[in-house]
């Protein structure tokens, strides 16, 4: 949550940083700002959009070569003019961006109130900037030492960026907990909380790791850890194309990736999933292959759609595999002081590779002696680096808010692991195994079918687009995917939606349904399917109204429900990574319908790095 950039060269600063925070308003869109050394730093930011800040006409944002910006989603203080970054010290010699949360920003605050600092904003940013020039002042240090022991006193999590008045040709940055990486230019540099805005500029990078400290002029990059010792930087080529991060003539990216999935699922099986030879090869599981097989038990830990992710891995993993499996919300994990140890295995999930709770889930469990394998979509993420092993999802970058490609991707990658470490205990026969192989190799194809059936969607869509509220139900393997469109749902289009087992229905929930309840139905041919007609006759019996997502060619479930969006037959292990499109389509066309900004819904961030 939130995004920085920062440049520092020859060139214009303010339309690379500009462009920059446009590509990373997905972390943050409620206010953004930018600070400029021309003659000297000037600052300027708005509540709103980052298009707000192309107003700025100032003569000076037309010729300075360092800058930094920033595009914020509110943590401590209301968006507003006033709390948007770049922060100035009261000296007004410090300006700085920050990315995290500064959790003892309160007795920092009271410290630096005694000795006469005063406030403008309600932010824990600019207690920090406060907080490190106080230390500079009053020790005659310089800005990167009193950085250090600020930094040293900071609970909590931050990327700063900071420039200082008298250093035109220098900027200092600091990391612990939130992402930071340096695009390499010649005679020049950028810096950013992801690769987007640094792409089209070089595919040289360095990811900054936490407790260090990087000095970055025009042409040198220093790195130090908090105790001042050099690092050196490892410069990493980066695997990642501009296209990729366009909408490509999509409305919205949301749409792009749901239309992405029969390549991003490709992109995920290439190299790994050979139907021809029926082999299945995935180095991270392969290395560790004795740790999967000699397991206990597994520990998912992740958040939303990942957290769903891992409901769905908890059925492959122990149907295959017959391992027992947890799936924990990070969240409550990290807290929870779980009873977690050697032999034991956690599986991070994670498309951003940075969500805060996942992150300090999987460092707790590293110190109490567990494997940490990561399921991560962004190469070279925090979550991706801390990981014993892992396995890349290779979705490509997810720009939408609302996570869609992601999740298959995830689903395809956990798929993989529970039929390898499956083969490898002998709990799953090689027949089965080969049977999975060839049924995973059509997926791609398969979801390109059941995209071909938007314009249907839509139509349904349009029926529904006035919900109040709405009921999502599935069994087995698919109830994960009912959790999963009830969250798309209510996260772009505002309806309030609940997620349920089918059968838990009857517990609770019916009493919810009438005519005007809209009651959606993940109904593929399953083990479970008689049941689940039996659950939708007992909506219809109750007048509720029912959608259903259907295999091809089921004419019983067709006949009772409302409205059907039908997908090819797949095996059940593999139904939820089709199941779950049309779900992401109807979220997709309601939220457009009712005139939402599906790409930011109100209030999210796409990378949640504060608890
Ligand atoms: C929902 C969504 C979120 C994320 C969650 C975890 O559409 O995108 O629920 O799934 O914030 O994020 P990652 O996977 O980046 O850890």
């Amino acid at each position: 949550m939130c995004g920085i950039v920062a440049y520092i060269g020859s060139q214009a600063a303010y339309p690379i940083i500009l462009k920059g925070l446009k590509r990373l308003e997905y972390r943050g869109y409620d206010s953004a700002g930018i600070a400029l050394y021309g003659k000297n730093i000037t600052n300027f930011k708005k509540k709103g959009r980052v298009a707000e800040l192309e107003s700025w006409t100032d003569e000076i944002t037309l010729t300075a070569s360092v800058g930094i910006g920033h595009t914020r989603w509110a943590t401590h203080g209301e968006p507003s003019d006033v709390n948007a970054h770049p922060h100035k010290s009261n000296s007004g010699k410090l300006t700085l961006v920050h990315n995290g949360i500064i959790e003892n920003y309160a007795s920092l605050k009271q410290e630096l109130v005694q000795k006469g600092y005063t406030f403008e904003s309600a932010t824990d940013t600019e207690v920090l900037v406060n907080f490190i020039e106080e230390i500079q002042q009053s020790n005659n240090y310089s800005l990167e030492e009193a950085m250090r022991i600020a930094l040293k006193r900071v609970v909590g999590a931050y990327v700063i960026i900071v420039m200082e008045e008298g250093f035109p040709d220098r900027l200092i940055a600091a990391r612990k907990g939130s992402p930071l990486v340096i695009g390499v230019g010649d005679g020049e540099h950028f810096l950013a909380s992801d690769a987007s805005p640094i792409i089209e500029y070089t595919k040289k990078v360095i990811y900054v790791n936490d407790y260090e400290l990087a000095i970055i002029s025009q042409d040198e990059i220093i790195l130090k850890n908090l105790g001042n010792e050099p690092i050196t930087p490892y410069i990493q080529q980066l695997d990642m194309e501009l296209a990729q991060i366009e909408k490509g003539g999509y409305d919205h990216f949301m749409l792009k990736e749901i239309f992405d999935q029969p390549d991003s699922l490709t992109d995920c099986l290439r190299g790994r999933l050979d139907s021809e030879n029926m082999t299945l090869t995935l180095a991270g599981v392969e290395q560790h292959l004795s740790v999967f097989s000699q397991a206990k038990r597994i520990v998912i830990v992740a958040c939303g759609t990942s957290w769903h992710a891992g409901l769905v891995a908890e059925y492959m993993i122990e149907t295959l595999c017959r391992i027992p499996v947890e799936v924990e919300y990070a969240s409550e994990f990290r807290y929870r002081n779980p009873v977690i140890g050697p032999g034991d295995i956690i599986i991070a999930i994670s498309q951003s590779g940075e969500t805060a709770d996942t992150l300090v889930a999987i460092e707790r469990a590293k110190e109490q002696g567990a494997f940490i394998f990561g399921v991560v979509n962004a190469v070279g993420s925090s979550i991706a680096r801390i990981s014993h092993a892992g396995a890349y999802t290779h979705a490509g970058p997810e720009i939408g808010v609302a996570s869609t490609k992601a999740f298959t991707a995830q689903l395809t990658v956990l798929a993989m692991m529970a039929m390898k470490i499956g083969k490898a205990k002998g709990t799953l026969a090689s027949a089965e195994y080969d049977r999975l192989i060839a049924e995973l190799a059509l997926i791609p194809e398969k979801v390109k079918t059941t995209l071909a059936t938007h314009e249907a969607i839509k139509e349904v869509a349009k029926h529904y687009a006035d919900a109040r509220d709405f009921l999502f139900l599935g069994r087995g393997y698919n109830f994960p995917v009912a959790l999963e469109g009830a969250l798309k749902l209510k996260e772009i289009s505002y309806i309030h939606a609940e997620g349920y087992p089918a059968a838990e229905m009857k517990h609770g929930p019916i009493a919810l349904v009438d005519e005007n309840l809209p009651v959606l139905f993940i109904a593929t041919k399953d083990a479970y399917y008689e049941k689940i007609v039996s659950n939708i006759q007992e909506i219809k019996a109750r007048k509720g109204m029912v959608i259903a997502v259907i295999s091809e060619g089921d004419t019983l479930i067709r006949d009772m429900a409302d409205h059907v969006m039908v997908v090819p037959e797949v095996d059940e292990l593999l139904a939820p990574l089709i199941s779950v499109l049309p779900t992401q389509l109807l979220s997709y066309y309601i939220g457009v319908l009712r005139g939402l900004d599906v790409d930011k819904p109100r209030n999210l961030a796409k990378s949640v790095t504060v608890e």
